[in-house]
């Protein structure tokens, strides 16, 4: 596990936004699993500036969203899909037949549509780098605390708290989503990197718990101490109440000497 501090979520969004350039650079066919909020906004606009500047190619990329809520149509301007077309996809040359996103239309059989979002994810080879956001309360994607560290993609109930964080997106008075679609911790931890971002002290609990509290469901994000390539990149207030911000300076000064692909 690598740890990078940042001086606040500009940095932490040029960063994550480095990382992802450069494995499309590595690999233009790039299987890039991703996550909206307001986390990841500033890696967006990142990788789009180096589109432009630099010809960051994304044609020959497919994505693969972790989550939608249940009831929004794409059009909807709440859903992840409209999400992810507004702040990436129709700023870059993302081909739309390899764009993935949950379909929170869906009515049902949500195990048949879940199982089938599992496996275009197998039959595109498999995610290369995850990129997630973290809930207050510890989850990845809507994987809320007591999510089976097994799951898979699957209709999630949302708790009340992140039901009240989601708010804001939405217009007073106007229902806000009480389910998902979402990939499960064990969609997850089969990509082959994850890269988790957080920013602002209301992330400093559990960033703590996630990093160095103990493996639990009830820190579904904890799962990811299992992951063999996982990458916390975290500004000052996100990392608050992290013990051990020594240590994780010298990992990193000794990766860059040592290994730094890693990086
Ligand atoms: P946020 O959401 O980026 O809007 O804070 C993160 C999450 O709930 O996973």
């Amino acid at each position: 596990m690598l740890v990078v501090l940042k001086e606040n979520s500009f940095e932490v969004g040029r960063e994550a936004a480095r990382i992802v350039a450069s494995s499309l650079r590595a690999n233009p066919k790039s299987v890039l699993g991703l996550a909206t909020g307001s986390t990841p906004l500033g890696m967006y606009e990142e990788l789009i500036a180096l589109h432009k500047s630099t010809g960051l190619d994304f044609s020959h990329a497919t994505s693969f969203n972790l989550d939608e809520y249940l009831g929004l149509a794409p059009d909807n301007p709440q859903s992840f899909h409209y999400f992810m077309h507004e702040h990436l996809f129709r700023h870059v040359n993302v081909k739309p037949e390899n764009i993935h996103i949950p379909d929170g239309t869906i009515t049902g059989n949500y195990d048949t549509y879940c199982c089938s979002y599992e496996q275009a994810i197998r039959d595109a080879g498999g995610i290369d780098l995850q990129i997630l956001g973290i809930g207050r309360n510890g989850h990845i994607g809507f994987n809320e605390p007591t999510s089976s560290l097994g799951s898979r993609t699957r209709l999630k109930v949302l708790t009340k708290e992140t039901i009240d964080d989601n708010r804001k997106s939405f217009a007073p008075g106007e229902k806000v989503p009480e389910c998902a679609i979402t990939m499960g911790i064990g969609t997850i931890l089969e990509a082959k990197r994850v890269l988790l971002l957080a920013s602002g002290s209301s992330k400093a609990t559990s960033i703590a718990q996630a990093i160095e509290g103990p493996v639990t469901a009830s820190v579904t994000a904890s799962a990811l101490q299992h992951h063999p390539d996982v990458t916390f990149i975290v500004d000052q207030q996100a990392g608050a109440q992290l013990r051990h911000h020594d240590y994780y300076a010298r990992v990193l000064r000794l990766t860059a000497e040592l290994t730094p692909d890693r990086l």
